[in-house]
């Protein structure tokens, strides 16, 4: 069964959306495995978004997911990626379609609400730098 990394951003958070956008996951059938709330620091932030070093936005993207509590989870299903990632919208609220996460709740680039793996294999990855093996579950 695939599972996917998402992170409900400060944004979200300070907006009180983290349980409307979990809510919107869990009924289109995604299981929550995994779940908790934390101060990423830029050490992690840095892993998170490796894939963006150098990029013009990469400072601002540690900056701000660094820079008030998140909840991190994991949530797996059949195709549990791409339907996140169809359910997040796309990276900018502007254009992310209405009835989306973003779409719906995202303010900017930026401020956009939630963070989705983009593939299986980074889903992996990502999951590892905020769970160990024993707190993602099984059930
Ligand atoms: P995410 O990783 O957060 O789920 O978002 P995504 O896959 O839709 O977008 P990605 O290309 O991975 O970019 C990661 C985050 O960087 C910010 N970004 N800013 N100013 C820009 O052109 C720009 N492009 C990307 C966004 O906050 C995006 O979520
Ligand atoms: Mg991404």
């Amino acid at each position: 069964m695939e599972r996917c990394l998402v992170l409900i951003k400060p944004d979200a958070m300070q907006r009180g959306l983290a349980g409307t956008i979990i809510s919107r996951l869990e009924k289109h059938g995604l299981k929550l495995v995994a779940l908790k709330m934390l101060l990423v620091d830029k050490t992690l932030a840095k892993q998170l978004y490796a894939i963006h070093t150098g990029k013009p936005f990469f400072d601002g993207l540690v900056n701000y997911i660094s820079s008030s509590p998140i909840i991190a989870a994991v949530f797996e299903g059949e195709e549990a990626v791409s339907r996140i990632r169809k359910l997040m919208g796309a990276t900018d609220p502007a254009q992310a379609e209405a009835g989306t996460i973003r779409g719906d709740f995202g303010l900017d680039i930026e401020r956009n609400s939630i963070h989705g793996s983009d593939s299986v294999e980074n889903a992996e990855r990502e999951s590892k730098l905020f769970f160990s093996e024993n707190e993602i579950f099984s059930y």
